[in-house]
């Protein structure tokens, strides 16, 4: 079996919903890490249901596969109300949002997904109701067009996106609870992979979970689909137990190295280094270079790089570090 190619982690993002699923916390209890947050959010959701109100807006921040939907879920079910699932690119037109608002209950729970790509039209419409539970709507054409306004059932409007920085000020400004969710530690990790694993009535040794963790970026969407390749292997290769030898296995026929880097991440840093003398390198060039769709490289890539100190974003560019050079075991001497 030859290495996946680089770029596995995007199609880690377009696998089926189903197989996540089963696997998925339902309850804050269940949500492995992330303390601060569930701390803060019990808090929010039991005075939320004793006022018997519905939950300020929140806003979920962190790159991909670290828990926003998820989240989503388990606050609708924490709080004992239904959940409306969209996102930004599907809302199409303001019709479809107000469709959408006019017939959520009391407290509903609307999770917007990607939040950063709702249309400016549209955009304009949530503000009203996100502060006074009041749409204005657009009837008729041409001449004869009026708006009327219309008042909505409270909710709490739940927004994801993985891009902070495409969001506009006047939407973010609207949430009144911001959470941005953390990279975990291999231990937190390693938890989820042993849960998993007992969901999937799997055995897990306590080093094959460490060492899948410790090589999963910090994100429970990889240590899952690793613990799923490692499975396939354990059941061709082993004994069906996931042990530290099949871990370190998986994690070779995927092309993972010990940084938990795949091949795109390490092609990132030698591009840098050996085309663009270490930086600093525009990001519009950098994915020029590596026939790499740009939002692909800052939305999947650049955040985990920057986290472990492989890359720096410099107001000239991205910039590789010193440690970047020492892993791919480029001279440095004369450069740091
Ligand atoms: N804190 C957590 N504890 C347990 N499993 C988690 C946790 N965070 C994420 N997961 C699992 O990881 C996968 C990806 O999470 P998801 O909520 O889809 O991430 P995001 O929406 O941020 O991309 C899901 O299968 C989910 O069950
Ligand atoms: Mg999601």
């Amino acid at each position: 079996m030859a290495p996946m190619p680089g770029n596995w982690l995007r199609a880690e993002s377009q696998e089926p919903e189903q197989n996540l699923r089963a696997l998925r916390p339902r309850t804050l209890e269940d949500f492995v890490g992330q303390e601060k947050i569930k701390e803060r959010l019990r808090i929010y959701i039991q005075a939320a249901k004793e006022r018997g109100e519905p939950l300020d807006h929140v806003l979920l921040l962190s790159p991909p596969g670290l828990g926003k939907t998820t989240l989503a879920h388990i606050i609708a079910t924490e709080l004992g109300v239904r959940i409306q699932v969209s996102s930004g690119p599907a809302i199409e037109r303001p019709g479809d949002l107000a469709a959408i608002l006019t017939h959520l209950q009391r407290g509903d729970v609307f999770f917007i997904d990607e939040i950063h790509r709702l249309r400016r039209q549209v955009e304009e419409v949530l503000y009203p109701a996100m502060e006074d539970w009041k749409i204005d709507i657009v009837i008729g054409e041409g001449p004869h067009a009026r708006s009327i306004r219309l008042d909505l059932t409270p909710f709490t409007l739940i927004g994801a996106t993985t891009r902070e920085g495409l969001l506009t000020a006047p939407l973010r400004d609207r949430f009144e609870v911001v959470f941005r969710l953390e990279y975990y530690s291999p231990e937190e990790l390693a938890e989820i992979v042993r849960r998993a694993g007992t969901r999937m009535g799997l055995e897990v040794t306590e080093e094959g979970a460490l060492e899948l963790a410790t090589r999963s970026r910090g994100t429970p969407r990889i240590a899952l689909r690793l613990l799923r390749r490692a499975r396939d292997l354990a059941q061709v290769e082993g004994e069906g137990v996931v042990d530290l030898v099949i871990a370190k296995r998986t994690l070779e026929l995927l092309g993972i190295d010990d940084e938990g880097l795949d091949s795109l991440d390490r092609k990132i840093l030698e591009v840098i280094i050996d085309r663009f003398d270490g930086g600093p390198v525009g990001i519009e060039t950098l994915a020029a270079a590596l026939g790499e769709d740009k939002d692909t490289v800052m939305e999947f890539y650049e955040p985990y790089l920057i986290a472990k100190g492989f890359l720096r974003r410099t107001p000239q560019g991205r910039m590789a570090t010193e440690k970047a050079y020492q892993h791919l075991g480029r001279p440095t001497a004369s450069l740091f």
